[in-house]
């Protein structure tokens, strides 16, 4: 297959690199612009360690090819902090506990964003539902749910802390 230039816009920046059309969105991450924090686990979209935000909604790079992305927005786990620190829900997972070996919480964190963009106030069900597609081999999953549940109310009393 023959490489041609592709435009990508990741993490508000915009990126130009050499990728086959049907490269895996995963790899040009990666090897191409050097996004590491998007890991690859089962490289068959069932583990949510690739999981990245393309215009908000969640999904595994490693099923996505890169001609797919292009013209759309990129979030990756390098994305998420701003020069005021680390995202609420990054803090939240070290505050808590929520990560061990580290290799499934940018996934875990990306999926969490997600549902919290749709849903800032869920209850353990949907916080249970909203991972099960990111496995973890380390922890079990209680100080992961526990992260998610001090994440949200972070993101509530940011929210508010801006509207007041
Ligand atoms: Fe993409 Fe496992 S590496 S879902
Ligand atoms: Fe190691 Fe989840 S913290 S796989």
């Amino acid at each position: 297959m023959s490489k041609s230039l592709v435009q990508l816009r990741v993490n508000d920046m915009e990126y130009v690199t050499e990728a086959c059309p049907m490269q895996r969105l995963l790899d040009v991450l990666r090897e191409n612009l050097k996004f590491t924090g998007v890991k690859e686990g089962c490289g068959e979209g069932e583990c949510g360690a690739c999981s990245v935000l393309l215009d908000e909604a969640l999904v595994n790079s490693c099923l996505i090819p890169v001609c797919q992305a292009e013209g759309k927005s990129i979030t990756t786990i390098e994305g998420l902090a701003t020069q005021r620190g680390l995202h609420p829900v990054q803090q939240a997972f070290i505050d808590r506990g929520g990560t061990q070996c580290g290799f499934c919480t940018p996934g875990m964190i990306m999926a969490v964003v997600a549902l919290l963009k749709a849903n800032p106030d869920p209850t353990e069900e949907e916080i249970r539902r909203s991972i099960a597609g990111n496995l973890c081999r380390c922890t079990g999953y209680t100080r992961i749910i526990e992260s998610v549940t001090s994440a949200a109310q972070a993101v509530r009393q940011v929210k508010h802390e801006r509207l007041s």
